[in-house]
């Protein structure tokens, strides 16, 4: 394990461990005792919507969708596999560039999304190219909340929903 995982890893610990600081709704599986007003407060709610992969026309691809959190909580995008590629990662894009990142966020209430032009899926060496039409799965993983299985519909190389 690399001094940059450790570190992350610690990093992760402590922004978890001010999460929980403003609520005690950590011993969740003990219910009846009736002053448990917000059973789901402190937690992410997390939905996936506009998901979509260009078709490529490499063997590399992007991925895009928006994650919508209604929860209490903060969460965190930190991770992305797929069927499709061994080597998935998250990118945001600065000065027309992308560059790797280890995580996004999702903040309470609000909404991470991933756009052309923008923070975006890196799908790398893809075992197969899928044309449009077809669908990819992937699945999200996060700080908090249970990974989240999505399929991704393949759409035309130029599809871009904000352009509608
Ligand atoms: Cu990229």
């Amino acid at each position: 394990m690399t001094r940059r995982t450790t570190t992350l890893f610690a990093a992760v610990a402590l922004a978890a461990g001010l999460a929980l600081t403003g609520c005690s709704s950590d011993s969740s599986g003990s219910t009846g005792s009736s002053d448990n007003s917000h059973s789901s407060a402190g937690k992410p709610r997390l939905k996936i919507s506009g998901a979509f992969m260009p078709q490529p026309a490499t063997d590399m691809a992007g991925g895009f969708l928006t994650i919508t959190n209604d929860g209490d909580a903060a969460d965190k995008l930190l991770s992305v596999t797929s069927s499709l590629s061994d080597d998935v990662t998250i990118h945001e894009t600065k000065d027309q560039k992308m560059r790797e990142v280890k995580s996004f966020d999702i903040p309470a209430h609000g909404e991470l999304k991933l756009e052309r032009g923008g923070n975006h899926i890196m799908f790398m060496e893809l075992k197969k190219q899928p044309k449009q039409g077809e669908k990819v799965d992937i699945e999200l993983h996060f700080e908090k909340a249970d990974p989240i299985a999505v399929e991704l519909p393949v759409e035309a190389a130029t599809h871009n929903p904000k352009q509608h």
